[in-house]
């Protein structure tokens, strides 16, 4: 066993690879009750490329003033731009979009809800509405060459609805996939998923139509179970993965949405397993203390923990 890494034993029957959907700038950042400087972010950024992530969510194009973390996104996305990664950005409409677009962006993501309340809370619509406001705005990026992502919201569970109905996460699912979004990411928003749930919704969307090659998974850690979650994903076949260096984040309109799963965590998983991530284990845990330090409190990732514990 190598200092800081897991043993590798690899596990039968799961992908060689997967891909890490970086979103600490993005879902970390919104979360925090102070707006974090320009350059603190834009250093955030680097130091997630530089530790070999490929994706990493910069920031969104939101309305200012429902999330006034991310309100300089125009001063902190041309920053970041050449960096030679894929930088998706939130967009709601097409004022987002066309605020994307003007920076230069290649890859936007738009984000409903598989409920009503949660749609009203944090898009002022119902789901319907949310899904008629997207439409144009997919429409159009797609036409101007750019990937487009849709997350899903509350997929699992809803803090004002309780549990949520398999079928209600597949009609929005799909409505987004036939839009033109080409990665569907299926976000646990409030944590409450447990592994069988996510076999069962993963199941019930390729039965669907949906095939798991367009599905990515969201796993927030409010309960323990993101990494549990996570692995049930992997065995069934998902290849995409959305976590936070070192467990930012959450949802300023779902308040009981706490940190996403740890960045460190899944990769200290991926190694052990001997699943490729292209991601530097030691470089991210000190982007993430660094980061702490930053924000002025530990990360509540397990793996930050233990890797930058120093035995006094
Ligand atoms: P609204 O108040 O209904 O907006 O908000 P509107 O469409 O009525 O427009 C009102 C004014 O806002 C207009 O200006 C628009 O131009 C302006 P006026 O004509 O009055 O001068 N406006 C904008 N300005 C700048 N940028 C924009 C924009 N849009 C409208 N994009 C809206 C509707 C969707 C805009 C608002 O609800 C909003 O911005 N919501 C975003 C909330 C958010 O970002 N939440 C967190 C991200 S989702 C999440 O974290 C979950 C996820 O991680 C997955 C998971 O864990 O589940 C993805
Ligand atoms: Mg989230």
């Amino acid at each position: 066993m190598t200092a800081g890494l897991p043993m590798t034993v690899p596990a039968a029957g799961l992908p060689a690879r997967v891909r890490i959907h970086e979103v600490g700038p993005r879902d970390g950042l919104q979360n925090e009750k102070t707006a974090v400087p320009t350059d603190v972010k834009a250093e955030f950024v680097r130091r997630l490329v530089a530790a070999g992530l490929t994706t990493v969510e910069a920031t969104s194009f939101v309305h200012p003033k429902w999330v006034p973390q991310l309100a300089d996104a125009e001063e902190l996305f041309p920053r970041v731009r050449d960096l030679p990664v894929r930088l998706p950005v939130l967009v709601p409409n097409e004022r987002g979009l066309d605020r994307a677009l003007a920076l230069g962006a290649r890859e936007v993501a738009v984000f409903a809800s598989a409920t009503e309340s949660f749609a009203r809370a944090n898009l002022n619509r119902t789901v319907d509405e949310a899904l008629a406001m997207f439409a144009p705005t997919v429409t159009r990026a797609v036409e101007a060459g750019l990937k487009v992502r849709g997350y899903l919201s509350m997929c699992f569970g809803d803090p004002w609805e309780g549990a949520v109905p398999v079928e209600q996460v597949v009609r929005v699912t799909k409505a987004l996939a036939d839009m033109g979004c080409d990665e569907l990411s299926l976000g646990d928003t409030i944590g409450v998923a447990t592994p069988g749930h996510v076999k069962a919704l993963l199941a019930a969307l390729n039965e669907a139509g949906v095939p798991t090659s367009r599905l990515a998974v969201h796993f927030h850690d409010t309960y323990g179970q993101a990494l549990a979650n996570a692995y049930a994903a992997l065995e069934h076949g998902v290849t995409v993965f959305d976590a936070s260096a070192g467990g930012l984040g959450g949802c300023p309109y779902a308040k009981s949405a706490t940190g996403n799963l740890a960045t460190e965590d899944l990769v200290w998983m991926f190694r052990g397993l001997g699943i490729e991530t292209g991601v530097d284990l030691a470089a991210l845990t000190d982007t993430s203390v660094w980061m702490a330090d930053q924000l002025g409190r530990p990360s509540p990732s397990r793996t930050v923990r233990a890797l930058s514990h120093k035995e006094s």
